[in-house]
């Protein structure tokens, strides 16, 4: 079976940008609050990483 859903969700070559976004999160549970910007062109790819920030947020817990 091909699961063209789960394969939408696999973001590619943002190893460094979800670092930022676990850094936050943790920091965030810290208790230090913290804003993220992305910026980008279209279709750069800004709603996907924030969908992986939320699973990543989500996935401890949070919920954003
Ligand atoms: N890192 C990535 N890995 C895999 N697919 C990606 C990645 N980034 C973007 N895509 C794919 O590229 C397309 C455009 O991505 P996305 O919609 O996130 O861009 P955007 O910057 O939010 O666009 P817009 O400026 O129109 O809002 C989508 O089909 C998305 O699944
Ligand atoms: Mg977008």
């Amino acid at each position: 079976m091909i699961d063209l859903d789960a394969a939408q969700r696999v973001v590619h070559g943002r190893d460094a940008e979800l670092t930022v976004v676990e850094r936050l999160l943790a920091g965030a549970r810290a208790g230090r609050g913290a804003a993220l910007v992305v910026r980008g062109h279209a279709g750069i790819g800004k709603t996907t990483l924030l969908g992986a920030a939320r699973r990543a947020a989500a996935g401890s817990g949070m919920w954003c």
